[in-house]
């Protein structure tokens, strides 16, 4: 009999045909609407092998009542979605899809960086809706990119992609991370900072830690209050690192200056979420990876992962 398959989103058919080649493949059939919980803790129940997103929760009742799942290959690369000291009890190897986003993600948070401290939401909306009356000396303005200071929290590989950029745009590179990185200090010229310290004399803030006990809530009302007046917060990792509800008093007092956000606390964001209603918010839908072609390197490294644990050979990018 060969092992089965579940793929949690409709993914293309040349994507899928190698694992169609040599297992069972079934797939939930749709590409916008996320798997439902009874489904996948069905699939998981029975499958060899399951390809998830990371809008999948995949949890420690889901994992227990796993009969042959051998391996859980994430579409990500961080995998805070899955609670993995039960996959690891339960002998499941856990894959991830690192590296091969970097670049585009790091692209991503510099790109919300421009946009949100030269305001193209509030200028786009402006034009589209007739706005735009005329050349003003002060229209539109935000805050310069160039020349400034950037704090980044969570100097990883993405962090050290970002450094890079910013200093093709003559920035000074602070960071905060776990432990310190005298390699990256002394390749990208950044300085390592206390977090209290970035937070008091960056111009900009990026946030690039993954999300974990330690890092839930990290960004709060005390560390919103010592940010410059005129600072902007970007936020591209995990929602549930900075304090939605201390962020919107924040940008709302305008005790900073704007927020660019690619990660929220719930995903997809609600419509009515008060943070939508700012001005000097811009939020985008979790799209740090998307790109044609970095997704497609994902999905080849998800496919690789599970015909190597099926086949009995140990797969790259294991977690656990
Ligand atoms: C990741 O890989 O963790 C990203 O958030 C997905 O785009």
């Amino acid at each position: 009999m060969k092992p089965t398959v579940f793929i949690t989103r409709k993914l293309p058919d040349e994507i899928v045909a190698p694992l169609k080649e040599k297992f069972i493949v079934r797939m939930w059939d749709s590409e916008d609407v996320a798997v439902t919980d009874y489904v996948l803790r069905e699939e998981i129940a029975q499958v060899d092998a399951l390809w998830s997103m990371i809008s999948d929760t995949i949890d420690r009742g889901m994992l227990e009542s796993a009969t042959n799942l051998r391996v859980i290959s994430n579409m990500a690369v961080g995998f805070n979605n899955i609670d993995i000291e039960a996959a690891k009890e339960k002998g499941i190897i856990m894959t991830n899809t690192p590296d091969v986003l970097t670049e585009t993600t790091a692209d991503l948070a510099f790109g919300l960086l421009l946009a949100t401290a030269r305001r193209f939401n509030t200028a786009e909306k402006e034009l589209r809706q007739g706005g735009w009356l005329s050349w003003t000396p002060m229209g539109f303005t935000g805050m310069d990119v160039h020349g400034t200071t950037l704090g980044i929290i969570g100097m990883g590989r993405i962090g050290e992609a970002v450094a890079r950029r910013a200093k093709g745009f003559n920035m000074q590179v602070l960071y905060h991370n776990r432990n310190r990185k005298p390699e990256a200090e002394e390749t990208y010229g950044v300085t390592f900072a206390e977090l209290d310290d970035l937070l008091k004399r960056a111009d900009h803030v990026v946030i690039l830690v993954p999300f974990t006990e330690e890092t839930k809530g990290m960004i709060g009302e005390r560390e919103l209050s010592l940010m410059k007046k005129t600072a902007t917060l970007i936020s591209v990792s995990r929602g549930g690192i900075v304090d939605e509800s201390a962020l919107y008093d924040a940008l709302n007092n305008k005790t900073i200056f704007a927020a660019g956000l690619d990660v929220f606390e719930t995903e997809p964001i609600p419509l009515r979420h008060p943070l939508l209603t700012l001005p000097n918010v811009t939020a985008v839908p979790h799209i740090g990876s998307a790109s044609v072609e970095t997704r497609r390197a994902m999905m080849r490294l998800n496919v690789e992962a599970i015909i190597n644990v099926l086949e009995g050979k140990e797969p790259e990018n294991r977690v656990v």
